[in-house]
C-alpha cells in the first residue's frame, strides 16, 4: 500500500514537472536572435523581419515596415497594412478597393482609385479571395501576369432599383464575382460604369471592384452605399521563398529550411515552403526552429493508457507499464519492458521469453497458411483468368516471335512500386494506368482493368493472343499480360506524349502541333485502323476510336490505344450484333440504331477525330449554345453553309494550305455520312490522307491568294472594335473590354 501511494506521489510529480518543460517549450523562437519578432499586435516571423539584417536578405518582399507614423506601430508590406502572418505561408492584409463615384449630374469624383498590388513575388491566395464587383451600372477588370503573360478577367452588375438584391447572395444582382485564377501576380483592377450611375445614383452612386477574403464578405445592399467609407479590405497573399523548387534551392544552397523540417514546392515549383516534421513545432524558416513537441504533456496527443507511464522522444513518443504492472493488477502492456527491481527483471524477463517464443511459433505458423493460401488464390485467379487457356495458346504459335508474355504478379508489383498512385498516368471507366519500369530497364504501361464478368474471360484471352501479334507502328504494342489477379493486368508499350486530346484541347499543348504533324498524326491513325480491319490475320473492329485514344510518342507518331471494347470478328462475317458500346459524341448513329456493328462504325468515330483536328473543338461542348454542341452537326452545317473556314481552329486555319484543308473537310464528311455503305473504307481514307500529304509539299503557292480570304473570315468575329466607348480602358485589353460592352448592349 505505501509502495503504490509513493508510486502515485511519484508520477504525479513527473506530470507536473512535464507540464512545466512543456508551458516553457511552447513560446518558441519565431525571429532571429537579437530581431523583433512582432510589431503592434502581428507576429513577425522569420523570413519575414522588421529591421535590416533580420529579414531574408536575399528578397526585400520580406521586409516589413514596422512603422510609427499612426501613432502606433503598424506593420506594412509596401503600401499595405499587414493584418497577420502565419508561418503557413500566408499573409493576411488589407488591400485598397478600386472605387468608381459621381455626383448627381455625372460628374467623377476625385475620390476614385485603381489599385495595384506591389509585392511583386506574392500571389494572391485563389483559395481563400475572389474578386468582386459591387454596384448597379458596374464592370470591372482584374488584370494580372500568369506564366509571364498579361491577361484579364472581369465581370458586370446592372440593375435598376435596390428590390431584386438578395442580401447575403452575391448573385449577379448589385454584386458579381469571380474565381482567381491560379498563379495570378502583379495585378490591378477598376471598376467602371456604363451611364455615370445617372440612374440609379439615389441608392448606388459608386462603382466598387475588390479582391477580399472570402470568409470575410457577406454581401447586402447595404454595401451599395457603405463601400465608399471602406478604402481597403482584408485580402489574404500566399507566399513562399524564392522562385525554385526544393531540390533546386537545396543544390544551389541556399536553402533555408532548419533540422527536423520538410520543404515542399509551391504552385508547381515556383517556390517552396517549409514546415515542421510530425512531432516537432516551432518556426521551419530558423536553423533550429522546429522543437519537439512533448506529446505526453496533451493528453489528446498521445494514446497511452491510464496504466501507462508516456514517455516522450524526440519526435514522438512512448507508452510504457509503471513499475511493470498496474497497481490494480491489471495486465499491462508496454511497447518496450522497461528495467526494473530485480525480482520483477527475472519474472518479466522469463514470461517475456516465453510470450516471444509463443509469438513467433504462432506467426511463423500464420505466415506459412497465408502463403499457401495466396498460391492458392493465385492459382484461383490464373485458372479464372483463362490462364490455362492462354498458355495453350501460345505453346502453339511458339514459332512466331511476336507472342505476348505472361507476367507474375510479383514482376509487375515491382515495375509499379506496388501500385504507386504517383506512377498512374491514366483513370478511366476501363480501369487505372500505371507507369512501370521492368527489370530490364523498359517502360511499360500496365492497365488494371475493373471487374470482368467470368463470361468475357475467353473473349479476352482471344484478344490478348490477337493484339499481342499486331505489330503495326501506329498500333501501341500489347506485351503481355497477368493473370494471378482477380483482374486481369495488361502490360503495353510506354507511349510518352499523352493523347492526341490534350493537344487539341489543352490550351497549353494547342500551337505545339503544326497541321503537318495533325494530318500525318490523321494518317498514321487511319492507316492503323484499315489494317486493323483488312490486314490483321483476324480483323478487329476498334469500336472506340476518339482522339484520347490516340496517344503520341516522343516524335508524335500517333498510337492507336485502348482495345478494351474491341471486337473480333470472324472471318466469314462482316457483321456483329453487340450490345452499343463506345464513346457518345463519336459513336456511330447507325450501330446506335441497328446495333450491328461493322468497320464502318470505326470510320465514323475516325471522322469525328478529323473533324476535331479541323476545328479544334470538343465532339460534344455542353457549354456552347445549342447549334454548336454536337460537333459533328455544327462542322456538316458550317460546311453546307459555306462556313467552313469560320469553324476552322485558329492556328490551323492560318497555316493550313487552304485547297487541302478543304479536302481534309470533305474527307471528313465523307466519313460521317448516315448510313455506313456510304462511307468510304478505311483504307481510302488512309490512301486519300496520304495523297492530301503529298499535295502540301507541291502546293503552297496557292496560299497567299487564300490567305487573304481567311484573314477576313477571322477578323468579322473578333473585329467590332470601332464600337463607341469612353476612352477608361487599362491600354492592352482593349478588346476584351469591348466584348463586355457589345455583349451587354446586345442583350438589351
Ligand atoms: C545580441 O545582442 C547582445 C547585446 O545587445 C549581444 O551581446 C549579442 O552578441 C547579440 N547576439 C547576436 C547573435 O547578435
Ligand atoms: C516605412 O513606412 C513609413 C511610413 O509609411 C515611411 O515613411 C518609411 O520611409 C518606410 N520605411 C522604409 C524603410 O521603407
Ligand atoms: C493602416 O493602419 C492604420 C493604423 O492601424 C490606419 O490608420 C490606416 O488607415 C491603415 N491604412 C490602410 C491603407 O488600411
Ligand atoms: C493569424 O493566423 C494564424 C494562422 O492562420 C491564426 O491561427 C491566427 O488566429 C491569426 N490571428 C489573427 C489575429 O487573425
Ligand atoms: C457635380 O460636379 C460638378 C463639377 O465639380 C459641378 O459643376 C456640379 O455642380 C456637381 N453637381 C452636383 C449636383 O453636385
Ligand atoms: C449574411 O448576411 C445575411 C443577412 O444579411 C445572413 O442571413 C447570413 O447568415 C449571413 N451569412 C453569413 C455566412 O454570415
Ligand atoms: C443564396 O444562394 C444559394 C445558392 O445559390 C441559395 O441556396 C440560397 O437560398 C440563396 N440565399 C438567399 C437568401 O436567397
Ligand atoms: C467597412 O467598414 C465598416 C466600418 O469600418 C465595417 O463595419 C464593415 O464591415 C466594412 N465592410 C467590409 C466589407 O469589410
Ligand atoms: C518529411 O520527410 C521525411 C523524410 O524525407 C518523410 O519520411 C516524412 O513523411 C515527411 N513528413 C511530412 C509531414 O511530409
Ligand atoms: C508544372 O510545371 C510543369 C513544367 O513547368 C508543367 O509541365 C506542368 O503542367 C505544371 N503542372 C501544373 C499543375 O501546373
Amino acid at each position: 500500500m505505501g509502495f503504490h501511494s509513493m508510486l502515485v506521489q511519484v508520477t504525479w510529480v513527473g506530470v507536473m514537472l512535464t507540464t512545466i518543460m512543456a508551458a516553457a517549450a511552447v513560446a518558441y523562437p519565431l525571429a532571429l536572435p537579437n530581431c523583433s519578432d512582432s510589431c503592434g499586435d502581428v507576429k513577425i516571423p522569420y523570413p519575414f523581419g522588421t529591421t535590416e539584417g533580420c529579414y531574408r536578405k536575399e528578397s526585400r518582399d520580406f521586409f516589413i515596415n514596422c512603422s510609427n507614423s499612426y501613432g502606433q506601430p503598424q506593420p506594412m508590406t509596401g503600401n499595405l497594412n499587414v493584418t497577420n502572418i502565419s508561418i503557413e505561408g500566408e499573409m493576411d492584409v488589407l488591400m485598397y478597393n478600386a472605387i468608381d463615384c459621381y455626383n448627381q449630374s455625372g460628374t467623377p469624383l476625385e475620390i476614385n482609385t485603381k489599385p495595384r498590388l506591389s509585392v511583386p513575388s506574392f500571389t494572391v491566395s485563389i483559395t481563400k479571395n475572389k474578386f468582386v464587383a459591387v454596384g448597379c451600372d458596374t464592370y470591372a477588370y482584374l488584370n494580372g501576369i500568369l506564366n509571364d503573360e498579361p491577361f484579364s478577367i472581369g465581370c458586370l452588375s446592372k440593375c435598376n432599383n435596390a428590390h431584386n438584391i438578395v442580401n447575403g447572395n452575391c448573385s449577379g444582382i448589385g454584386c458579381c464575382q469571380i474565381d482567381i485564377p491560379e498563379g495570378l501576380k502583379k495585378i490591378d483592377f477598376a471598376a467602371y460604369s456604363f451611364d455615370r450611375h445617372k440612374y440609379v445614383w439615389s441608392f448606388n452612386p459608386c462603382s466598387f471592384a475588390f479582391i477580399i477574403q472570402r470568409d470575410k464578405f457577406n454581401f447586402s445592399s447595404a454595401y451599395l452605399t457603405s463601400l465608399q467609407n471602406n478604402r481597403t479590405l482584408p485580402m489574404v497573399l500566399d507566399w513562399a521563398i524564392g522562385s525554385e523548387t526544393c531540390e533546386v534551392a537545396r543544390n544551389k544552397g541556399n536553402y533555408i529550411c532548419g533540422a527536423n523540417s520538410n520543404c515542399s514546392d509551391h504552385n508547381n515549383g515556383s517556390g517552396y515552403r517549409c514546415n515542421c516534421k510530425q512531432g516537432y513545432e516551432g518556426n521551419p524558416y530558423l536553423k533550429d526552429g522546429c522543437q519537439d513537441i512533448n506529446e505526453c504533456v496533451y493528453k489528446d496527443l498521445n494514446n497511452c493508457k491510464s496504466n501507462q507511464d508516456c514517455i516522450n522522444e524526440p519526435g514522438s513518443y512512448r507508452c510504457s507499464c509503471i513499475g511493470g504492472y498496474h497497481p490494480d493488477g491489471e495486465a499491462c502492456v508496454a511497447d518496450q519492458p522497461a528495467p526494473k527491481s530485480s525480482l520483477a527483471i527475472n519474472l518479466t524477463v522469463g514470461a517475456g521469453i516465453g510470450f516471444i517464443v509463443m509469438f513467433v511459433c504462432c506467426s511463423w505458423l500464420y505466415l506459412i497458411i497465408k502463403q499457401r493460401n495466396l498460391i492458392k488464390l493465385k492459382e484461383k485467379f490464373f485458372k479464372q483468368n483463362g490462364g490455362l487457356v492462354l498458355q495453350y495458346q501460345l505453346s502453339r504459335q511458339e514459332n512466331s516471335t511476336e507472342t505476348a508474355k505472361i507476367f507474375t504478379i510479383e514482376e509487375l508489383k515491382k515495375a509499379t512500386n506496388n501500385y504507386d498512385e504517383t506512377l498512374i498516368i491514366g483513370q478511366g471507366g476501363f480501369g487505372t494506368v500505371y507507369k512501370g519500369l521492368l527489370s530490364d530497364n523498359r517502360f511499360v504501361a500496365i492497365k488494371k482493368s475493373k471487374m470482368m464478368d467470368q463470361s468475357q474471360i475467353e473473349q479476352f484471352i482471344n484478344e490478348v493472343v490477337v493484339l499481342s501479334q499486331i505489330n503495326h507502328r501506329n498500333v501501341v504494342k500489347l506485351l503481355g499480360c497477368c493473370l494471378e489477379t482477380s483482374v486481369p493486368l495488361l502490360v503495353y508499350e510506354f507511349v510518352p506524349n499523352g493523347t492526341l486530346f490534350e493537344y487539341i484541347h489543352n490550351e497549353s499543348k494547342v500551337s505545339t502541333l503544326s497541321w503537318e504533324i495533325c494530318l500525318r498524326i490523321a494518317t498514321e491513325t487511319a492507316e492503323a485502323l484499315s489494317y486493323l480491319h483488312s490486314a490483321a490475320s483476324t480483323p478487329i473492329i476498334h469500336r472506340d476510336v476518339k482522339s484520347s485514344n490516340i496517344l503520341l510518342d516522343s516524335s508524335y507518331t500517333a498510337k492507336v490505344s485502348d482495345f478494351g471494347a474491341s471486337r473480333l470478328i470472324p472471318l466469314d462475317q462482316t457483321e456483329v450484333a453487340t450490345m452499343v458500346q463506345g464513346t457518345i459524341g463519336y459513336l456511330d448513329p447507325e450501330y446506335l440504331h441497328t446495333s450491328q456493328l461493322t468497320e464502318k462504325s470505326d470510320v465514323y468515330s475516325f471522322g469525328v477525330v478529323l473533324i476535331e483536328l479541323l476545328t479544334g473543338r470538343k465532339a460534344l461542348s455542353f457549354d456552347k449554345p445549342e447549334v454548336e454542341r454536337s460537333l459533328v452537326t455544327y462542322f456538316l452545317l458550317s460546311l453546307k453553309e459555306n462556313r467552313l473556314f469560320e469553324v476552322l481552329g485558329k492556328h490551323i486555319a492560318k497555316e493550313g494550305n487552304a485547297e487541302q484543308l478543304k479536302e481534309v473537310a470533305i474527307l471528313a464528311k465523307k466519313c460521317l455520312k448516315l448510313k455506313g455503305e456510304d462511307r468510304p473504307t478505311m483504307k481510302e481514307v488512309a490512301t486519300e490522307l496520304e495523297g492530301l500529304r503529298k499535295m502540301e509539299k507541291h502546293s503552297w503557292v496557292n496560299f497567299d491568294s487564300n490567305s487573304d480570304e481567311i484573314e477576313h473570315l477571322l477578323a468579322e468575329t473578333s473585329n467590332s472594335s470601332n464600337y463607341d466607348v469612353r476612352n477608361k480602358s487599362t491600354g492592352v485589353y482593349d478588346s476584351v473590354k469591348d466584348h463586355v460592352i457589345l455583349d451587354f448592349d446586345n442583350g438589351r
